[in-house]
């Protein structure tokens, strides 16, 4: 907090349950304005649940709330915007359907004299604002046509430039590339500069002593540590995160990942000459039985077409895919999986079904692949109960509703889906985005495994850290294109950003 200026918000001693899980307990926070307050902890430790209160989307808890000192209560989201303060929520809450300019002016539409609202002014505006963000985009597109990282940007800007007071950012970087987390730090310095208070969540700790003034560490629902950024290095913050004694989950990929030698194993899916309309041009690799294939670049790169197409949900123009030495024409997602082609979306939020319990949606992938597999509700909950066990979710009860789990948990349940009947070759886009540093070692170890059993498994991803933790080999994908591929070589995580 900068020293004598008092605090704007000073929140004391709040818990917060759900049902008979307790999400926050005791938490001491306050925000000065012009501060960037870093929060970090690992998934499920409560993060989100203090900033939906703050938010005012939870008006339920104990405890003392006080704003501009003043106790103050909030029954709504609308009463906390009302009061100035905003939040980008961690699951995307856009309206996909709406514009988008529409989506920049969700709920405060510009309106003339008699109440109309005046569209374009609204896309005007809404374009320029964007623009001024290093977003170029035609204002009256439909928002879910957008690729997911623009939709995330659009969603940013939108929060950023609603003149709040307080800006709570949960988890805003997880789809973007270098260059936008870049723009996006510096708009949060200018906001904070002109006197705004924001709370920044992430799992990226670099980003988080790079861009915070403070930084708080929660553990199991408990304020475990509160420090001026500058005072503290990543170790340190890491330990206060996930406890003593496991300083050697401390990602590897800060420094240089010696790829295997070249793999001899079959080539179990094999893409040549891809290409499509303005987004993949002359596409071609192989991935092997047995090994993980990287697949990195910024954002709209191209990555998201080519998942799409070999998951069967996108037409390539030209090119062909073979799946074990048969050349494939899919005409659906059926189809590919009927080839043994799995895929795991970069939005998971559209694979699963939130108001179902953890077990179902675990089981659903079986359910789906092995039609006349009969299976009963008992036999549901085993499977999904060796798989919660196996990825440790938290909580481990298959019973609760999907939306009950924190999101890096949630993500968990989207990868369980598909160990129990392994697929041939496995497609995951962005398999660890937004968990912490020990649900993502949690699923690099699935993935080690399933790639140990002979899948083919090919990883997309925007995070240099992912691919560099994950493959074997990797090819860079620029503007459509393959521009690079590493094989049998030390990589670091500055010469994969080179080469995209
Ligand atoms: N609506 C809800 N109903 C029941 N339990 C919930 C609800 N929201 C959160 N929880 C529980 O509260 C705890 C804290 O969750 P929260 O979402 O705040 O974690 P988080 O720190 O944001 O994690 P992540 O990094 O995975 O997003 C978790 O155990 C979660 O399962
Ligand atoms: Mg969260």
């Amino acid at each position: 907090m900068p020293q004598g200026s008092s605090p704007l918000l000073e929140l004391t001693q709040i818990t917060k349950a759900f049902g008979g899980v307790e999400a926050l307990r005791g938490i001491d926070f306050a925000l000065s304005p012009g501060e960037i307050h870093g929060l970090v902890g690992e998934n499920g430790a409560g993060k989100s649940t203090l900033m939906k209160i703050i938010a005012g989307v939870h008006p339920e808890f104990s405890g003392r709330f006080m704003l501009d000192g003043r106790e103050t209560r909030f029954r709504s989201t609308r009463d906390a915007r009302a009061a100035g303060i905003a939040m980008v929520h961690q699951e995307l809450s856009v309206a996909p359907d709406l514009s988008v300019a529409e989506n920049v002016f969700l709920g405060v539409q510009p309106t003339n004299a008699l109440g109309f609202v005046q569209w374009r002014r609204m896309a005007r505006e809404a374009g320029e604002q964007l623009s001024r963000f290093g977003i170029d985009v035609d204002p009256t597109a439909r928002l879910g046509d957008l690729p997911i990282g623009l939709q995330q940007l659009i969603e940013i800007a939108r929060v950023l430039f609603s003149g709040a007071r307080i800006i709570i950012l949960d988890e805003p970087t997880s789809a973007l590339s270098p260059p936008e987390v870049e723009r996006l730090f510096a708009t949060l310095r200018r906001l904070r500069d002109a006197g705004s208070a924001i709370i920044f969540i992430s799992h990226f700790i670099e980003d988080i002593l790079g861009i915070s003034d403070t930084v708080t560490v929660f553990r199991n629902g408990r304020k475990v540590m509160d420090t001026a950024a500058g005072a503290t290095i990543k170790a340190t913050l890491i330990e206060a995160m996930i406890g003593k004694g496991r300083e050697a989950l401390e990602e590897t990929y800060t420094h240089d990942v010696a790829l295997p030698a070249p793999s001899e194993t079959p080539v179990v899916l094999e893409a040549s000459g891809l290409s499509l309309a303005r987004s993949l041009n002359d596409v071609s690799f192989q991935a092997r039985a047995g090994e993980v294939l990287g697949v990195y670049g910024f954002m709209g790169c191209g990555q998201l077409e080519l998942a799409r197409i070999l998951f069967g949900k996108l037409k390539p123009d030209r090119g062909q895919l073979q799946v074990a030495g048969e050349t494939k024409a899919f005409g659906s997602t059926a189809d590919a999986r009927r080839a043994g082609i799995a895929f795991v979306p970069e939005s998971r939020r559209a694979m699963l079904f939130h108001q179902e319990p953890v077990y179902k949606n675990v089981s659903i992938s079986i359910l789906d692949r092995i039609s006349s597999l009969w299976l009963k509700p008992s036999q549901e909950r085993e499977i999904a109960m060796r798989q919660v066990e196996q990825l440790q979710i938290r909580p481990s009860a298959v019973e609760l509703d999907l939306g009950m789990l924190s999101g890096g948990n949630q993500q968990k349940v989207a990868l369980a889906k598909w160990l129990t009947f392994p697929p041939r070759v496995l497609v995951l886009c962005e398999p660890t985005r937004g968990m912490d540093v020990g649900a993502k070692n949690d699923v690099i170890h699935i993935i080690r495994h399933l790639r140990e059993q002979g899948l083919a498994i090919v990883v997309l991803s925007t995070e240099p850290e992912t691919v560099l933790s994950l493959a074997d080999r990797i090819i860079v994908l620029k503007r459509g294109a393959v521009v690079r591929e590493f094989t049998g070589e030390k990589i670091s995580k500055d010469r994969l950003l080179e080469a995209a």
